[in-house]
């Protein structure tokens, strides 16, 4: 791929909705096209860039301040970006679309908290109904849904691969990516 276009596939939606999972998928395929994509998962950039900070409004806004700051440089330099983080609040959101202008497409990766629940991969929904964990996103603390998400994935009414074809077919609709080679 030369000359590749910067964009930045904004991921919101609750824990466990599957943000991780469908952006590993896309990142296997674009790799494989030979795209430079890069991910800013929530759950990795709490361990080095957001080390320390916590769950209260102020800090998660300071988090994708932080991770809309990184994805805007490297899609403005061409290099495509997943951010995979909750990103609960809209105005946030709305302050990295309107930094990324037409490179930022919001993706509502939509799962309701029952469905995460019963899936609680990590085991923190049965602690954030319990208490043991506070302010957490869906159970305790809010989750503003997306207006207008240019994308709205639904994880339960379709496998993560489906929903990794839909969004390659909604960048190649856009031009962002180049319409695969057919053998
Ligand atoms: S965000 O709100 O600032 O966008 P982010 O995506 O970085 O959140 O981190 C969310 C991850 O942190 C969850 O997937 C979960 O593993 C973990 N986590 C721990 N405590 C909480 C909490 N109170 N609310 C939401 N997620 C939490």
């Amino acid at each position: 791929m030369s000359e590749e276009k910067g964009f930045t596939l904004w991921f919101t939606g609750l824990s466990g909705a599957g943000k991780t999972t469908i952006s590993h998928i896309l990142e296997e395929q674009l790799r494989a096209r030979g795209s430079k994509l890069e991910i800013l998962d929530g759950d990795v950039v709490r361990e080095n860039l957001s080390k320390g900070l916590g769950f209260s409004k102020e800090d998660r806004d300071t988090n994708i301040r932080r991770i809309a700051f990184v994805a805007d440089l490297l899609s403005r330099n061409g290099t495509p970006v997943i951010t995979a983080a909750i990103s609960p609040y809209r105005s946030i959101r709305d302050e990295a679309r309107e930094m990324m202008g037409d490179r930022f497409i919001e993706v509502y990766i939509e799962a309701s908290v029952d469905a995460c629940a019963e899936r609680d991969v990590k085991g923190l929904y049965a602690k954030a109904f319990s208490g043991e964990i506070k302010e957490f996103t869906g159970v305790s603390d809010p989750y503003e849904e997306p207006l207008n998400a240019e994308v709205t994935i639904k994880t339960e009414e379709e496998e993560p691969a489906e929903s990794a074809a839909k969004l390659i077919a909604y960048l190649e609709e856009r031009d962002l990516i180049p319409a695969a080679v057919s053998s």
